[in-house]
């Protein structure tokens, strides 16, 4: 069966006169004698998720793989480290999610582990520190990573952790299980935050767990349970009825985003596009080799060492595409990367735009239009003054990027 017609029917409620789709089942508590008692436990809509995404990453391998939800991916990524010993050696990127890097920090800092961060495109490097003096429990991969779009060698990352005894950890949130299936390429776990583009409609938050070995698949539902980092059951139903549309609008998103990426990489107040679709030499190997498509994410850089105020400039200036943070949405959101304490400063200008389904030729007018205010020796009030302008000047920002 293809993934597409997998998506829509994964999970799905079987035999005469059961519905179509897996209603929510609101339910803190169940009657003594069945499979579930509690409802933190377990609860039947988590469970036709589950074993949809476990079917989309985990259906070609032989003995299948589980999946487990938690309350958000960052929920998703704190569980999977919290099953790691006191004191744990972990590899984590040197460039990814900036939620993962402050979680890895923290604990590090606290000395509950002992974290190095690699550069995880360079698989030499990577290889160097898996076979060190000192043993590596776990190596943590994104691929394509946030914000850059960064390919990391996924087989060869997997194959040489596996030889050096150590767990290997994909989050898999850019590529989702349509366009790349870790643990088919070696890894042991895979992390998504659910709430991008599996999800899809920018309404909630979820992570899931993947794994192909029933004992983390059992040991995860423990430690969900046990510190009670559960889904709400609209959430996980959200995510559901947001999953059997995954490959219609991926393939929408995809294709307007490979077009934006090559428009952006013609204009003159465009300095770089970032976009696996784009990529060249090792990185387009790469994606051939380990992944079905680019994805609906791309990063472009504007205003050389003058990026940030560029950057401003460009999202004042929309009116169609929303100044926000997060990804995956049915919406085209644009980010200033830079805005965000912890975020590279070495890159100013750098914009993340993920693609949503709006017509792509409308997504092109408004970026165009924006971007006339990038171009050397336009001064700040040059914009125009737009609906969006308002969100964009609203001041530093505050709270989590994503
Ligand atoms: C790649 C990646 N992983 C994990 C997360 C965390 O997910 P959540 O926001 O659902 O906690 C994010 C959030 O932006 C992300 O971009």
């Amino acid at each position: 069966m293809q993934r597409a017609t997998t998506a829509v029917t994964a999970g799905r409620p079987p035999g005469p006169g059961a519905t179509l789709n897996t209603p929510p089942v609101f339910a803190s508590t169940f009657r003594d004698g069945g499979e579930i008692g509690y409802g933190r436990t377990d609860n039947p809509t988590w469970q036709a998720l589950e074993a949809s995404v476990a079917a989309l990453e985990g259906g070609a391998l032989p003995g299948g793989a589980g999946a487990v939800a938690f309350g958000s991916g960052q929920a998703a990524t704190a569980a999977v480290l919290a099953g790691l010993p006191a004191g744990a050696r972990v590899l984590g990127p040197a460039v990814g999610y900036l939620g993962t890097r402050g979680l890895l920090a923290d604990l590090a800092a606290d000395g509950a582990l002992d974290v190095e961060l690699v550069d995880v495109t360079d698989t030499e490097a990577v290889r160097a520190a898996l076979t060190g003096p000192e043993h590596v429990d776990l190596l943590w991969l994104e691929s394509p990573t946030n914000p850059l779009l960064e390919i990391a060698d996924v087989p060869a990352l997997c194959a040489a952790a596996r030889s050096a005894g150590t767990v290997t950890v994909v989050d898999n949130t850019f590529a989702t299980p349509l366009r790349q299936r870790p643990l088919e390429l070696g890894a042991d776990l895979v992390v998504h935050s659910a709430t991008k583009f599996i999800g899809g409609h920018s309404d909630l938050l979820l992570g899931i767990v993947v794994a192909a070995d029933p004992d983390r698949v059992a040991a995860l539902r423990a430690r969900r349970s046990s510190t009670g980092a559960v889904p709400g059951v609209s959430e996980a139903f959200l995510a559901l009825r947001g999953l059997r549309t995954l490959d219609v609008r991926l393939t929408r998103a995809e294709a307007s985003a490979g077009e934006l990426a090559r428009r952006l990489a013609e204009h003159p107040a465009v300095d770089r596009v970032r976009y696996p679709g784009l990529a060249e030499g090792r990185s387009a190997h790469r994606l051939a080799a380990q992944a079905d498509g680019p994805g609906a994410v791309l990063a472009f850089e504007v205003g050389g060492a003058d990026g940030r105020a560029a950057g401003e400039r460009v999202l004042a200036a929309l009116t169609l595409i929303v100044p926000a943070t997060s990804l995956g949405g049915v919406e085209s959101t644009l980010d200033l990367r830079v805005r965000w304490p912890g975020e590279d400063p070495g890159r100013p200008g750098l914009l993340r735009l993920s693609v949503g389904l709006e017509d792509v030729e409308d997504l092109w007018q408004d970026l165009a239009a924006a971007l006339r205010t990038a171009l050397p020796g336009t001064a700040a009030d040059a914009a125009a003054p737009s609906r969006t302008a308002a969100d964009a000047a609203a001041g530093p920002l505050t709270g989590t990027a994503a």
